[in-house]
């Protein structure tokens, strides 16, 4: 059965587009899948080496073909893009495979493991002249996307400051599916953690709110409550080329029943605070506070739909104009540079 978890967007069937996923998850069975289908797409191959994975894909979506490993699907003229959600140190092999065959990519956040791999990725993306985009499926959530619209129109005057918290549990033995071990837990298939799972959403999405990248970044990370050899709390400072001061803390070390995602813009004349927004899901809350104090919430259009059907739609847009904007693999890479910054200058990293 396919999940409830994602509800339809609108969409043209001009628009429609045939899947394949790479790697068989968490994020890809229970969001990717059901958002290709909710924004009117096709999946029609999934590759995952991983008998458990495949039967729960064939279980969900009968009509898919399925395969062990990657070159079938490459072969599929029905599968027009690609979307890659193994473990992030695989991104790069599968990246390059579908580039060399032409395919577009959407791949999973982070870009990759490492800052290498990443720039091996944009390059393949390049050469071939593929669409390439990461995942940030934040970029499309209905209150970001009120938010950024609210920005630009002046709300809050002139963007000051933005301020992230974005944490949750992960231990030791953490795993959505039951299956397999804990690849973020182990710093050469994660490349990194806490710092380098989380921060690249608030990262890029500062970006997208503001409309300009972060260009000095500063980190402090932690080994404080998981007994594991990558980071299991952050804190990032950096500063947009315009002068915004972006801060975040990102951290494996939070109970996902305390209060734990919240985003704030601070502006010369107002703030705006979403609450429960960052996260695969809509929803969530969304308060402006005006000069006087005076708070009022901040109409969503659109409110309840997914971000990742939105992610998938703009997907297919994107292919299907050109535009090569709402997706890009130099953005993207910009994003890993700011990562590998981050941990080369917080001196418990060496
Ligand atoms: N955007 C988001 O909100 C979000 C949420 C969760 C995960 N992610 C990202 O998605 C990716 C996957 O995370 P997950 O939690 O779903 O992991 P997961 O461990 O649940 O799933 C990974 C899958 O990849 C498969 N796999 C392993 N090697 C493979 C290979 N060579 N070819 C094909 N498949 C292979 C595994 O068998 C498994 O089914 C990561 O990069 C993660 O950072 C993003």
């Amino acid at each position: 059965m396919v999940t409830a978890l994602v509800a339809p967007v609108a969409c043209s069937p001009s628009r429609s587009l045939g899947w394949g996923i790479v790697g068989y998850g968490w994020v890809a069975r229970d969001y990717a899948a059901p958002a290709m289908l909710a924004a009117g797409h096709a999946l029609r191959a999934v590759s995952d080496p991983s008998p458990a994975a495949r039967e729960a894909a064939r279980a969900a979506y009968p009509g898919a073909a399925l395969h062990g490993d990657l070159a079938p699907m490459l072969a599929d003229p029905a599968v027009q893009a690609i979307y890659v959600a193994t473990p992030n140190h695989l991104h790069r092999a599968a990246v390059e495979a579908c580039a060399a065959a032409g395919k577009a990519v959407l791949c999973e956040k982070p870009m990759a493991a490492t800052l290498a791999d990443a720039e091996a990725m944009a390059a393949a993306a390049r050469r071939a002249g593929i669409l390439y985009g990461t995942a940030f499926d934040q970029r499309h959530h209905p209150a970001h996307a009120a938010i950024r619209e609210a920005l630009s129109g002046g709300l809050i005057g002139t963007p000051t400051a933005i301020r992230i918290a974005y944490a949750c549990w992960l231990g030791p033995g953490w795993s959505v599916t039951g299956e397999g071990d804990n690849w973020r837990a182990d710093p050469a298939r994660a490349g990194g953690g806490a710092l380098m799972d989380l921060a690249p959403h608030g990262l890029d999405l500062a970006d997208y709110l503001l409309g300009e990248p972060i260009e000095t970044i500063a980190a402090l990370t932690q080994r404080r409550v998981q007994d594991y050899a990558v980071d299991d709390g952050a804190l990032l400072i950096g500063r947009t080329a315009g002068g915004v001061l972006v801060q975040m803390h990102v951290a494996y070390n939070c109970p996902d029943a305390l209060p734990r995602r919240r985003l704030e813009v601070l502006g010369s004349t107002g703030q705006i605070l979403a609450e429960n927004t960052m996260g695969q899901d809509a929803g969530g809350r969304v308060t402006h506070t005006d000069r006087l104090g005076r708070s009022a919430a901040l109409p969503v259009p659109d409110a309840e739909a997914s971000p990742f059907a939105r992610q998938m739609a703009a997907f297919a847009r994107a292919l299907a104009s050109g535009d090569r904007t709402s997706f890009s693999a130099s953005r993207d890479l910009h994003t890993m540079q700011l990562l590998h910054r981050a941990y080369a200058g917080d001196p418990a990293c060496h």
